[in-house]
């Protein structure tokens, strides 16, 4: 992901101190997830003691509040994508409050299910009714989605092990080599296999269908974002204005966008600005469509940034923020052509790298992208091969 981090010890006192600048937090938010991950290849005492760190780090910064929404949502996604079931404590306890902030309890269920402990189960099934009497919407999909997948998951357990054309955390059955997720993010839905089958339009059609369920709308939703292109990123653009207008679902146009950040196409930058714009959508759409807009950098910054800035000083905490953080990090990864001691980056951590030429937001989308595993390259070479009917190597 990046060339060197900082020490574990710079990471642990940034996340310590709630008044440390809010992009020097989310750095140290990613950074700690890839010596994480770093240490995962490791398996002596100092590598488990990193990864036990990590998660100590993680888990005061979500428990503290004066980090704010913005903040402890992001440490509760990144726990969930660390996949280890040590961070699953404190995210059972942060969703089973309900007087906590319903973004981050959203991204609380998120992460335990991108998880996946069957022992979360009983959390996730008393949250879905409570949050359903108590009418938190978002809590309550989030929940239910989880619950689907997590159900789905063990469905397609016995299929996993006996096919090679798989895919999404515990490899799901994929229709078709042009679907396969080219992101690693553990993502809340699986793509459908039928849905190769489909065009695009019909995809948009079940994305937009307010009468289907939130786990079909959402797999719609990935399989668009997995066949990639402009054609799906407009029907994902589609998505964002046609549900808000209908008012079905803000946990679907917040994932929208977040695909649309992933995707970083340039035809996107009209809708996610739109969702930015519109005061009455919800906190977590706008949200991630400030961070999708500045993860498009191909030949839209000139447009993007403006935008960026109209919004740094949002009424909304958690808008202002992903401005700021947006903004922030184009400095620092590059947008910022300079590099000399008076940039803007300097005043941070001299610690972190600054050669890099993405901005945060797409370091944000490739901490969760392309598969550089190699053991993952060789299963998807072998779908391609299914694919496009050559024989593959061996008989998996
Ligand atoms: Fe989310
Ligand atoms: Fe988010």
């Amino acid at each position: 992901m990046w060339d060197s981090a900082p020490p574990l010890s710079v990471l642990e006192s940034s996340i310590s101190n709630p008044e440390s600048p809010i992009g020097m937090r989310m750095r140290a938010a990613y950074f700690l997830k890839q010596l994480y991950s770093n240490a995962s290849t490791g398996s002596n005492d100092s590598s488990s003691d990193v990864q036990q760190r990590v998660i100590a780090s993680l888990t005061s910064g979500l428990k503290d509040t004066h980090h704010g929404s913005l903040m402890r949502h992001e440490y509760a996604y990144v726990m969930g994508q660390l996949g280890d079931e040590r961070c699953c404590p404190v995210l059972e306890q942060i969703l089973e409050n309900d007087h906590d902030c319903a973004m981050v309890r959203h991204e609380a269920a998120e992460a335990l299910a991108a998880i996946g402990f069957d022992k979360s189960r009983s959390v996730l099934q008393r949250t879905l009714l409570h949050s359903q009497e108590q009418q938190q919407i978002e809590v309550y999909e989030t929940c239910l989605l989880a619950l689907n997948v997590m159900d789905w998951r063990l469905q397609n357990k016995d299929k996993n092990e006996t096919t090679a054309e798989t895919n999404f955390k515990t490899e799901a059955p994929v229709g078709c080599a042009c679907m396969l997720n080219p992101y690693s993010s553990v993502d809340p839905a699986p793509p459908h296999p039928a849905h190769a089958n489909l065009s695009f339009e019909e995809l948009g059609d079940i994305l937009c269908n307010p009468d289907r369920s939130i786990f079909d709308r959402y797999r719609a939703m990935f399989s668009l974002r997995n066949r990639g292109g402009e054609p799906a990123v407009l029907q994902l653009c589609r998505a964002l204005d046609d549900d808000l207008r209908k008012h079905t679902s803000a946990l679907l146009r917040h994932e929208v966008a977040y695909v649309l950040g992933q995707l970083q196409h340039p035809a996107s930058v009209q809708a996610l600005e739109q969702s930015l714009r519109c005061t009455r959508e919800h906190m977590m759409v706008r949200h991630e469509a400030a961070e999708a807009l500045g993860a498009i950098m191909e030949g839209a910054w000139d447009q993007v940034e403006p935008i960026l800035k109209e919004f740094q000083n949002d009424p909304n905490p958690v808008v202002r923020e992903s401005c700021l953080v947006a903004l922030d990090a184009a400095d620092y990864w590059g947008q910022s052509t300079t590099n000399d001691d008076n940039s803007p980056q300097q005043h941070d951590n001299n610690h972190e790298n600054k050669e890099t030429t993405s901005t945060f937001a797409q370091e944000k989308a490739l901490a969760t992208s392309f598969t550089t595993n190699s053991q993952d390259i060789n299963k998807n070479q072998a779908i391609l091969n299914q694919h496009f009917n050559i024989q593959p190597n061996t008989g998996d």
